[in-house]
């Protein structure tokens, strides 16, 4: 399985980071950050991508200004995509087109060739516009899925949060996993 997994600029970038090290390492990853993405990794983790995963054979990086990566054409055989976290910046592209970045570019092909994809947007509260662009992504077929908690799986730490809101992406990926206890 191919999956572009998309940074954008919103805060707990650090959940995306945590996304991929879970990921089954048969899968392989086209990872792009947008430049806000890379600030906010900065400052809220001290995370530098290109070091934490310099030997991962199974990831590929791309800067969000390489409009001529794989994952901006649809030629190109991508399975499933998501963004995490999805800036309100970000979604607005998303909800009326423009694709003048890799990620935005990306998640246009994904659109059009009918291919999954998943966002989570970050903010609190939210206002009518990003209300409104999650609507039309959703009724595109986009499935709409923040980082918000349950508390049913008996989660003790920030870890197991993390764990959790990553199972329930994988989950909406059809991706296996064991990151929560599943309410019985
Ligand atoms: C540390 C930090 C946290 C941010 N958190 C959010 C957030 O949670 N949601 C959001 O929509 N924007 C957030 N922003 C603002 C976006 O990064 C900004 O709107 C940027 O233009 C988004 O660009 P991008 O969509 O290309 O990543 C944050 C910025 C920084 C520096």
């Amino acid at each position: 399985m191919k999956i572009t997994v998309a940074i954008s600029g919103a805060s707990g970038a650090n959940l995306s980071i945590n996304f991929i090290k879970n990921l089954p390492s048969e899968i392989e990853v086209f990872l792009v950050l947008s430049k806000s993405a890379k600030t906010a990794l900065k400052l809220e983790n001290n995370i530098s991508v290109k070091k934490l995963f310099k030997d991962k054979k199974n990831i590929q990086i791309f800067d969000d200004s390489n409009i001529a990566a794989p994952i901006a054409s649809g030629s190109f055989e991508v399975d499933k995509m998501i963004i995490l976290p999805c800036s309100m910046n970000t979604l607005a592209k998303c909800a009326v087109g423009i694709s003048d970045s890799l990620i935005t570019r990306a998640f246009t092909v994904m659109l059009k060739e009918k291919r999954e994809i998943v966002l989570a947007p970050r903010e609190m509260p939210l206002n009518s516009i990003a209300l409104e662009n999650m609507l039309k992504l959703s009724n595109l077929g986009i499935t709409i899925a923040p980082p918000v908690l349950g508390y049913y799986s008996n989660q003790q730490s920030l870890e197991d949060m993390e764990k959790f809101l990553i199972g329930k992406w994988f989950d909406l990926l059809k991706i296996k996993h064991n990151l929560y206890k599943r309410w019985e």
